[in-house]
Order: C-alpha cells, then sequence, then structure tokens
C-alpha cells in the first residue's frame, strides 16, 4: 500500500454539500467513465441519503477537495438482518493507485464494526476484485449483469484481523 495518503481525509456525509461532493465524484466515475444511466445511478437511497439511519456515505478529499466515496447500507432492499451492503466505492481517476480507495473501504468497515457489524458484502465488478481481494474479501456466486456491467458477490468477515 503506498503510504501517501497526506492531504487525503475521509469524512462522513453530514450535510447537502457533502452529499453534493459525493455525488459529483460518482457522476464522474459511473455516468461520465463508466456509461451508467443517471437515471440508474442515483437511486430512492441518494435521494434520502441524510434522513436515512441505516444509510452512511463517507467522502474523501484531498486537500478539501473532493476525489473518493462510498456507501454502506444496513438494511440494503429493506431486508432487516441482511449484510450490511458496500458500494458506489469510487475514486477519480486521476487519483487512483495511491491507496485512496482502500483508505476509504477501511473507513467503511470501522463504520461497520461500530455498529457491530460482523461481516459485510458488495458486488463487485469483475475488473475491481483483485482491490476487494486485496482487503480480504472473497467472492461467490455466479457472475451477474448491473447497470450492463459484470459483476459477482463478494464478502468480508470483519474479524479483528481485518486490516482496520
Ligand atoms: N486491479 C488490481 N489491483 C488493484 C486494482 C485493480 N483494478 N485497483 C486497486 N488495486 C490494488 C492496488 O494496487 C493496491 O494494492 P497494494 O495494497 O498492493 O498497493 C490496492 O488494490 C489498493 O489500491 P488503491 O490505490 O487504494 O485503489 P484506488 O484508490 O485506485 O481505488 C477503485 C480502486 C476500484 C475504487 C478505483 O479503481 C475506481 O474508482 N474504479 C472505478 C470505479 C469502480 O469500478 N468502482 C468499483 C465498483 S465495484
Amino acid at each position: 500500500m503506498p503510504d501517501d495518503l497526506d492531504g487525503f481525509v475521509v469524512s462522513v456525509v453530514r450535510t447537502d454539500a457533502d452529499l453534493l461532493d459525493a455525488l459529483a465524484v460518482r457522476m464522474r466515475v459511473f455516468v461520465e467513465e463508466q456509461g451508467v444511466p443517471l437515471e440508474l445511478e442515483v437511486d430512492a437511497t441518494d435521494r434520502e441519503a441524510l434522513a436515512r439511519p441505516d444509510a452512511v456515505y463517507l467522502v474523501g478529499r484531498l486537500h478539501g477537495a473532493a476525489v473518493a466515496t462510498a456507501r454502506l447500507l444496513f438494511e440494503p432492499h429493506g431486508e432487516p438482518g441482511a449484510m450490511p451492503h458496500i458500494g458506489r466505492v469510487a475514486v477519480l481517476a486521476e487519483h487512483r493507485g495511491r491507496g485512496f480507495g482502500a483508505a476509504i473501504m477501511r473507513a467503511l468497515h470501522n463504520e461497520a464494526r461500530a455498529r457491530d457489524a460482523r461481516a459485510v458484502t458488495l458486488a463487485a465488478q469483475l475488473h475491481a476484485m483483485p482491490f476487494y481481494e486485496r482487503l480480504g474479501y472473497v467472492a461467490h456466486g455466479p457472475v451477474f449483469l448491473d447497470a450492463g456491467i459484470e459483476h459477482r458477490d463478494m464478502d468480508l468477515a470483519l474479524t479483528p484481523d481485518t486490516p482496520a
């Protein structure tokens, strides 16, 4: 892991301005770069993000400018007891490979632990699987399409050994 996180700060989204910053990163990465339709990228959870006690959104800023984001849903699809679900993990292209993605994932793991979660799950785009594997995630199940992009489910047990 590059030790180059100077000036990169991860915080929980708490204001409209924070949320707009997080969504702006997603627009750049998922809509502009990957071609995900806007109406699929922004969902009902995003529209209620600040009011939902079951959702944690993070924004990562480099010297104050938003460059990364991710979210954690504690009751994905309204299913009580389901594993918390991480999604919308994105780092602006020009800032990749500097450990920011891993840092935002570790911050989400800590948010999950703070709410007594013992594991987290996500749907990984196939190209991103090595990134999640580096963090300890294990893939299972078949490849499936979401927004026209190939994904696989991956889980991580939040044991004391999980990278903080
Ligand atoms: N393939 C292989 N390894 C990768 C990788 C990839 N695509 N992306 C990151 N890694 C590795 C890094 O080499 C690094 O390894 P190290 O610990 O040995 O140094 C580790 O994963 C952490 O990398 P990091 O620099 O923190 O990742 P990043 O800031 O570049 O962010 C993504 C990774 C996936 C979030 C970023 O590439 C991205 O935003 N992609 C576009 C959006 C996307 O596809 N999101 C995932 C949706 S499921």
